[in-house]
């Protein structure tokens, strides 16, 4: 019950009180000129691509993110072979335990691990540990599938399995008995409960028995992955994407398909088939930032271009891939393939888009069916490097283009614009990119709130007839590019929201847009801010993820003309606003941005032949702080709240409440 406050009026709060109505008055007389939206003024379609996800293998997103597989370097492959892992035992003597590199018979996965056990009967006599990615999330009563790839000479050695919570208790227990004998690599699987849960667990293996065996592939992976795939993608992190419902994954990024060098740039080729032959290779976030150094950071590729395209077809994603362009990230070594070597780069761009959409009787298209794919994931368009720039990029992409027309004329290719998006790189390419007609050009911003403000109108003078824009990675900096201290509060998504009204605007010239990076895990974090954060067991959305949710899922399919005195809402009086309409649905979706500290009383005049036909629903998303953010114990503490709403005839009255953004989906009829 609201307390009931008597006070003295004294000469003071007496001439406070005649302030405040005389404001309150005027505010109320200066109410502002009504919004007017044209429902018959149809400016541009709207891509069922506008609204899609970036994804790349930063921040543990990918190996100790997206990829479920539990055990860190389970090949033995990092630089320093048993990273992650400890050998103990009191049955061990010096030379029990061998890393042995097999190069010639398997040059993409070398390394394996040799152990002699001696008598081993107890827990303690031989074991080797893994501490999986900073722990591992183990939930009670969940199944665990536990294997590896082994060979011996003789039967001889049984391996447990004991899942360990943080204080070293067994939580989940099998045996698995190697029973092959040869000269030949075998694998065995088991699977097992776990009886309690841990944050931070580990798997521990130790031997029983007596001879010697070699192992590699030492792999754990629960048993609610994404769709129950075996060997699959952790399935919250799946399904937070499928929520957005994105019209495209671009995928696998970013910097990690330029390569700190060319050795070291992505191929897709490489990760693709047997998991065992994926070589492993150093992730070039492993030491990007010296400030956030993460050593243990490599590629195992279990997720590769397949597992990509099969999660783009799973969530109804058009898959985007992103590929090297002959050039390695110019902030790192700049290398360069000769113009001379170039081919083989291009032959890798065709022969994905063989991979994707082939024949099963293509070379490429029959390694999908192998896969368990035959039929064509249908990709339409690829990005040929990321963040390249200058002439000798144009000069690399040129021989792209014109091998990709020639055989796929209407593939569509998204062409660089560099790391900035204006200055004399972008300029340079923008000029020479839109002559060439380039189908799109991937635009970055990575600036501070105010400059996504600032920007809601810079593509209302773009040519709509020119070539498309991809707004291929974006996110506001609430503390500046790369600063550790940069969160995702909500200043920086209230910021993209406004940004966004102006994307939306302007769907005839913006295509596609994804906001970067996407996934990152709390304990194993490079770059901030990211959409979604993770700990091995817990996700949450910031509010970031929420505006990026709400647009993709009121994309509508045309913009209309939203107004006030005649000139689109993109800042005065911190308002910024869009229109859409959604055809099939018959609905009018309006969304609104109120980027000041107070709240805004603003009325919606529809005009055009349709009307309002009954109630539709309003979500706002608002916080009086602008520091605010989400986090494990508070995962929605930004984010959309939904109430119905009905418009008065054709008039909508609004309440926009301060740092708010609005979204109002209204049956027209
Ligand atoms: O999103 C993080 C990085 O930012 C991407 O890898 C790169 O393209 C950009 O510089």
């Amino acid at each position: 019950m609201a307390e009931l406050r008597i006070r003295t009026m004294t000469p003071k709060n007496f001439l406070s009180l005649v302030v405040s109505i005389s404001l309150s008055t005027a505010a109320m007389a200066q109410k502002s000129t009504p919004i007017v939206i044209n429902t018959d003024q149809l400016t541009a379609k709207v891509q069922p691509t506008m609204w899609g996800v970036f994804f790349e293998d930063i921040n543990l997103g990918g190996d100790g993110g997206l990829y479920a597989e539990m055990v860190k370097n389970r090949s033995f492959e990092f630089t320093t072979p048993l990273m992650g892992w400890s050998v103990k035992g009191s049955k061990l003597s010096e030379g029990d335990v061998l890393v042995l590199n097999r190069g010639k018979e398997s040059p993409n996965n070398p390394r394996f691990l040799r152990v002699n056990v001696k008598n081993a009967t107890a827990k303690g006599d031989v074991t080797l540990t893994n501490e999986g990615f900073r722990g591992m999330g183990i939930k009670k009563g969940l199944s665990y599938q536990f294997s590896l790839m082994y060979r011996q000479a003789a039967r001889g050695i049984k391996i447990h399995a004991d899942l360990l919570d943080e204080q070293g208790n067994s939580i989940g227990s099998t045996v698995l008995t190697p029973s092959l004998t040869g000269d030949t690599w075998h694998k065995a699987d088991i699977k097992f409960t776990a009886t309690e849960g841990a944050q931070k667990g580990k798997l521990q293996l130790w031997m029983e028995g007596n001879g010697r065996i070699d192992l590699d592939m030492i792999s754990l992976f629960p048993g609610d992955t994404w769709k129950g795939r075996a060997g699959g993608l952790r399935a919250d992190m799946v399904q937070m994407l499928a929520d957005m419902k994105p019209g495209f994954v671009r995928f696998p990024g970013g910097c990690i398909v330029e390569g700190r060098d060319l050795a070291n740039r992505y191929q897709w080729k490489k990760t693709i088939g047997p998991i065992e032959d994926r070589e492993t290779i150093i992730n070039r976030w492993n030491t990007e930032f010296k400030h956030r150094a993460t050593p243990d950071y490599f590629q195992s590729f279990g997720l590769g271009f397949f597992e990509y395209f099969q999660m783009a077809e799973d969530i109804g994603a058009e898959p985007l891939p992103i590929i090297n362009c002959g050039m390695a990230c110019q902030y790192n070594t700049a290398e360069l393939v000769p113009m001379d070597e170039l081919g083989a780069y291009v032959q890798d761009a065709l022969d994905l888009i063989e991979f994707a959409n082939g024949d099963v009787n293509t070379t490429w298209g029959k390694k999908r069916a192998e896969m368990g794919h035959p039929a064509p994931f249908h990709l339409k368009m690829m990005g040929v490097g990321n963040e390249n720039w200058g002439p000798q990029y144009l000069e690399r992409l040129a021989v792209f283009t014109k091998a990709i027309k020639a055989k796929y004329p209407d593939f569509k290719i998204v062409n660089s614009s560099g790391t900035d998006p204006n200055g004399a790189r972008f300029d340079l390419l923008n000029t020479a990119l839109r002559q060439s007609k380039a189908d799109l050009i991937d635009e970055h911003y990575y600036r501070e709130p105010e400059w996504f403000l600032s920007n809601a109108s810079r593509y209302d003078s773009y040519d709509r007839n020119g070539s498309k824009v991809f707004a291929g990675e974006y996110a506001a900096q609430s503390k500046g590019t790369s600063s550790p201290l940069t969160q995702n509060n909500w200043k920086s998504a209230m910021a993209e929201a406004a940004f966004m009204t102006g994307l939306e605007r302007n769907a005839g010239v913006v295509n596609m847009a994804s906001y970067a990076p996407l996934f990152a895990n709390v304990e194993g974090w490079q770059w901030t801010p990211d959409m979604i954060w993770v700990d091995n067991l817990h996700i949450y959305g910031t509010p970031n993820y929420y505006v990026q949710k709400l647009y993709s899922l009121n994309k509508g399919t045309d913009v209309v003309s939203i107004t006030r005195d005649g000139q689109p809402l993109a800042g005065k009086d911190s308002l910024y606003a869009s229109a859409v309409i959604d055809q099939k649905a018959g609905q009018l979706i309006v969304k609104i941005v109120n980027a000041a500290n107070k709240v805004q009383q603003q009325d919606i005049k529809l005009n055009g032949t349709k009307k309002p036909a009954g109630a539709g629903k309003l979500y706002a998303m608002a916080d009086n702080d602008v520091n605010a953010v989400n986090n494990f114990e508070k995962t929605r503490n930004v984010a959309p709240a939904e109430e119905k709403f009905s418009a008065k005839g054709r008039d909508l009255k609004l309440s926009l409440k301060p740092y708010s953004f609005t979204v109002i989906r209204l049956p027209l009829k």
